[in-house]
């Protein structure tokens, strides 16, 4: 006797190795709540289309109730005989209360139920992975708000650059999140899409009523074609997308906080509740949360590439291939909201190292730009400014001292314009304050750009 819901065609049932080959049960266990939500719903829109009688649906409905129950509280082991999610909550259904549980896959199909299930569970992580966004940008404007004067070095090719303000480099990675968070928002009116009815490919010849069990799920929009509702991965490949460049975001940052937190930087300490120690030398305090968020890009990236490859010359409509579209989405969304978490902790809990973030940036050359802009302010051309400033830069590096220490009498005898209110206009509080372009890191500009940042942070 053959123990499968499809087994009136089949002779010979497949081995034991071969079924946990076929199966999935073990990772799309985890639609269970989804899973039961569809077909709840589906249950309701047969009976109100008296496709089953209202008495066959309540015993359907309360039988699934009692499933999920169950297996909540671990009393229900599922098999990979039975394959998947679907087919083993079936079975459940029928040894429970016989022949009505036979009757709920009726004028559905796995094909558009498990599509079901992963809009279901697409949208609400999708919601979820928003909100931790918004939560951690939250955290970084309260940590820029603190240091909007706290002074550092800007870097270009990780060079010495320009003074900026560290609330200002902060706040760039609102902004790369408030892009996150717009796409993961733009995403959902294409997550948000009902394929209930859709059955295997092509419809249905019961009398069904798919805008009924669109409304019952919460679905925003349906599908208007039932191959493209059964055939449809885009939106998978689009949140792997989106949550690649949320971690590939999150890997900047990590790296800046690894580096910050070395005796080279001392930039920042990290709170111990967020490092590890060595096995071996004592003195070692790791950074190891920020490394591994720098280092799950690879997983999240992979999961991508994955997908779209999976995807890549598959004809319509279903095909076992999109089985393989869990297990990625899976470890993505747990991947990328784990980080979040992680790295909004992190960064609440670490101790920015206001004294000697304002040092650094007098140990360097990061006022060199402003030296010739005071000489263009002078009336000399910006190229010529540029090349003195060179000069007397390469003659400091040569002598061991910084722009601050070159004694008037030679900074005459570089240019003739230059005069003693020279030291007031390098020291790097003074580089900020001039720079009040819009967007720009000078003090009121940051003020302004938090203003800015508040102001729709507040508004969702
Ligand atoms: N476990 C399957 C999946 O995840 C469910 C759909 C199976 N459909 C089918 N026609 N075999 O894709």
């Amino acid at each position: 006797m053959i123990n499968k819901a499809w087994c009136g065609r089949f002779k010979e049932q497949p081995e034991d190795w071969v079924d946990d080959f076929n199966a999935s049960i073990d990772f799309d266990k985890n639609l269970i709540n989804q899973d039961i939500k569809g077909s709840i719903a589906h249950a309701t829109m047969l009976a109100n289309q008296e496709i089953i009688s209202h008495e066959e649906a309540q015993s359907i409905i309360n039988s699934l109730k009692s499933i999920q129950n169950d297996f909540n509280h671990g009393k229900i082991e599922f098999k990979a005989s039975l394959e998947d999610i679907h087919l083993n909550i079936e079975h459940e259904l029928i040894q429970r209360i016989g022949e009505a549980g036979g009757k709920l896959h009726t004028g559905r199909s796995r094909n558009d139920q498990v599509a079901t299930d992963m809009h279901l569970y697409t949208k609400e992580q999708v919601q979820e992975i928003i909100n931790l966004i918004a939560s951690f940008q939250h955290t970084i404007i309260q940590l820029a708000d603190q240091h909007v004067d706290t002074i550092m070095p800007g870097y270009t090719h990780l060079q010495r650059a320009q003074p900026i303000s560290f609330a200002h480099h902060i706040m760039t990675y609102f902004w790369m999140l408030e892009r996150d968070k717009g796409r993961f928002n733009d995403s959902l009116k294409r997550i948000d899409i009902s394929p209930l009815g859709a059955a295997a490919l092509s419809g249905t010849t019961h009398p069904i009523d798919r805008h009924h069990t669109q409304e019952l799920l919460g679905f925003t929009h349906i599908y208007e074609n039932s191959l493209d509702a059964v055939s449809d991965r885009d939106y998978i490949v689009e949140t792997l997308h989106n949550i690649s460049l949320t971690m590939v975001h999150l890997s900047r940052f990590a790296e800046e906080i690894i580096f910050w937190s070395t005796d080279e930087a001392k930039f920042i300490t990290l709170s111990d509740a967020f490092s590890t120690g060595s096995s071996i030398m004592p003195q070692k305090k790791n950074p190891d949360m920020a490394e591994l968020i720098r280092g799950k890009v690879g997983r999240t990236t992979g999961h991508l590439m994955s997908m779209l490859v999976t995807l890549k010359g598959l004809p319509l409509a279903y095909n076992k291939d999109m089985q393989e579209d869990k297990e990625g989405l899976f470890d993505a969304i747990h991947t990328v909201k784990g980080s979040l978490r992680i790295f909004e902790s992190m960064i609440d809990s670490m101790t920015v190292d206001t004294s000697c973030l304002n040092q650094t940036v007098r140990k360097d050359f990061s006022n060199a730009t402003e030296l010739a802009d005071y000489l263009v302010s002078k009336d000399v051309p910006f190229r010529t400014a540029h090349e003195i400033v060179g000069k007397i830069v390469l003659d400091c590096i040569q002598k061991g001292i910084y722009l601050l220490d070159v004694p008037l009498s030679d900074y005459q005898s570089y240019h003739a314009n230059i005069d003693k209110d020279i030291y007031d206009y390098l020291t790097p509080k003074n580089c900020l304050k001039r720079r009040q372009s819009y967007g720009s890191t000078g003090q009121n500009s940051v003020k302004h750009q938090l203003t800015v940042a508040k102001s729709l942070i507040n508004s969702v």
